[in-house]
């Protein structure tokens, strides 16, 4: 078992069995339970958790429909509804068993529950495990506007036991190495590289760089737990890669991690475009990037979505785009201002890049 101390809570990294889980459960013995759980996760993750914990026999299960685009208010009416016809109080417990999604909007829903309840993290995608669930970022997208409504909310733990990646697809197995390739990009060449080459064999990913990259975020977040600051150095990508997943949100789908990957090398090109990031290493980070993250194909219109998304984004700044800029593999600038031209102009160059090798 691994321990890591988050800012009032902690993350445990092992086998569910050998945690403090049992014991947390114990301590709300008098409590009822209710674990949110989507679709895939109930089939794949559920009983397992409810037929090796005795406290969680009885148990109140919310299931949600599974995707990105169901992380919306209506859904989160709804639960708040269940829970309210359960009787749920405030000294009560949810567990959020699933990916980002579950833990994001399950985060945001006890949060907001009677002005907060009790909620703990048991991630089951990568992804989750390695950034979504830690760092107490909850929240709910508007529409294709990716986490506009949401709070900053710790769970009173997070138990990531790696046992559950055994049913992720491998799609969204590699959606997870996508932030934590981030992670190598923003704070160390060597880590970048490292998961590089896991990435060759994702599913055996050893726990040693699993730990790795959750110990950036956890460093990260501890500095500047609200962002105000440093912590923005993890939406390294994510300007972008909210536009490329919000505006694809119901027709391609695309997963966050993969959005974030195509992000990165976007914010890798206007690194160098903007005099900070060199060409040498940009040119190793493309192909690395591309090689496992597919661009999808932009129209014009396409274009004009992202604009669009890009110049309502929840860091903008007097009609300027706030966008993290590297200035080489492992280290990162935030708060550079872009105008819309710029964006314009790089979609373009990637635009007619596809159009060349057609
Ligand atoms: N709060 C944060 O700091 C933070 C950071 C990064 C990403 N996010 C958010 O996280 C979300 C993306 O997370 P995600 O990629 O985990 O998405 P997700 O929760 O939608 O999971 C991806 C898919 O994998 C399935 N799945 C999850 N675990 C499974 C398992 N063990 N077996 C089989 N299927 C499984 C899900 O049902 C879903 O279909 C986005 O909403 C993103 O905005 C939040």
């Amino acid at each position: 078992m691994k321990y890591i101390d988050a800012i009032d809570y902690q993350l445990e990294i092992g086998r569910l069995e050998e945690s403090s889980f049992p014991t947390l459960l114990q301590s709300y013995s008098k409590s009822k339970k209710v674990i949110i759980v989507d679709e895939n996760t109930h089939d794949n993750c559920l009983s397992y958790l409810i037929t090796t914990f005795d406290d969680l026999a009885e148990a109140e299960v919310i299931l949600l429909p599974a995707g990105e685009e169901n992380k919306q208010m209506s859904i989160a009416f709804s639960v708040w509804e269940a829970l309210t016809e359960y009787q749920v109080g405030r000294n009560d417990l949810i567990i959020n068993l699933g990916g980002g999604m579950i833990t994001d909007m399950g985060g945001f829903i006890a949060s907001c529950y009677k002005r907060g309840c009790d909620f703990i993290n048991i991630p089951t995608s990568l992804l989750a495990m390695v950034d979504a669930s830690i760092g107490g970022k909850t929240g709910i997208n508007l529409n294709q506007f990716k986490n506009q409504i949401g709070v900053f909310s710790n769970p009173k733990s997070v138990f990531i036991d790696t046992s559950f990646l055994q049913t992720l697809p491998l799609e969204e197995l590699e959606s997870g190495y996508a932030e934590m390739l981030k992670h190598g990009l923003i704070s160390s060449k060597d880590l970048f590289f490292e998961i590089l080459e896991q990435l060759e064999h994702p599913t055996e990913l050893s726990e040693a760089l699993l730990l790795k990259s959750i110990e950036v975020k956890n460093k990260i977040v501890k500095q500047d737990p609200l962002e105000n600051g440093w912590r923005k150095v993890l939406n390294f990508g994510h300007t972008i890669g909210h536009a490329i997943e919000g505006h694809f949100m119901g027709t391609l789908n695309i997963p966050h991690g993969h959005a974030v990957a195509i992000g990165m090398v976007m914010e890798a090109f206007l690194s160098v475009k903007h005099g900070k990031l060199s060409v040498a290493d940009y040119e190793e980070i493309e192909p690395a990037i591309l090689t496992h993250y597919k661009m999808p194909n932009l129209s014009d219109e396409d274009i004009q979505g992202m604009i669009a998304l890009l110049s309502n984004d929840k860091k903008n700044s007097e009609g300027r785009i706030n966008c993290c800029l590297l200035t080489k593999i492992g280290d990162c600038t935030i708060d550079n201002y872009l105008p819309e031209s710029y964006f314009m102009e790089m979609f373009m160059h990637f635009k007619n890049l596809q159009i060349n090798l057609n």
